[in-house]
């Protein structure tokens, strides 16, 4: 018999970094040119299987990144037990951005929440802003998972969903 594990998920991140593209990718393995930016939060849920016995089901908030939903976020991280943190790795201003969220949600989420901090649209590495080394470096030293993804290409979106799955608390 295998054991489920419910773990509640938000996604934070400047607007148009592609947090609803990841988790459309990650949930129904699809990508759009073109997609309406979020207004408020989307809820999705998804199960990642971890070994033989153990599944995780994830049940994912991802919001709205305008500046007009700010005060809407803390909703979303205050019951949260992993944070998905994404910048855009061709904008530098939204790394920046990133931080300030990771920060926040160090100061004001569950002490036990696992956050991951992700580079998106690593597909587009002639535009690169954000020297992977420079965002593995911050993660180290804040705690963090980090990993580079592409929501249009699929890379790494299921190796990120897994390895939260893996840190979280199985028992
Ligand atoms: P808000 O809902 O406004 O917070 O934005 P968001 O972070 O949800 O971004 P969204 O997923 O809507 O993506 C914004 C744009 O970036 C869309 O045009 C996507 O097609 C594009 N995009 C998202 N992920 C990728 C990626 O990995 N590579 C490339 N090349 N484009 C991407
Ligand atoms: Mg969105």
């Amino acid at each position: 018999a295998t054991k489920t594990f419910n773990f509640k998920l938000v996604l934070l991140g400047e607007s148009a970094v592609g947090k609803s593209s990841l988790v459309v990718r990650f949930v129904k393995d699809q990508f759009d040119d073109y997609r309406e930016s979020t207004i408020g939060a989307a809820f999705f849920t998804q199960v990642v299987p971890v070994d033989d016995q153990t599944t995780v089901k994830f049940e994912i908030w991802d919001t709205a990144g305008q500046e007009r939903y700010k005060s809407l976020a803390p909703m979303y991280y205050r019951n949260a037990q992993c944070a998905v943190v994404v910048f855009d790795i061709t904008q530098e201003a939204s790394f920046e951005k990133a931080k300030t969220w990771v920060k926040e949600l160090q100061r004001q989420a569950d002490p036990d929440i696992v956050i991951a901090l992700v580079g998106n649209k690593n597909d587009l590495t002639s535009r690169r802003a954000v020297p992977a080394e420079e965002a593995q470096a911050y993660a180290d030293e804040a705690g963090l998972l980090f990993q580079e993804t592409s929501a249009k290409t699929g890379a790494n979106v299921g190796d990120l969903f897994k390895a939260i799955a893996k840190k979280m608390p199985l028992d």
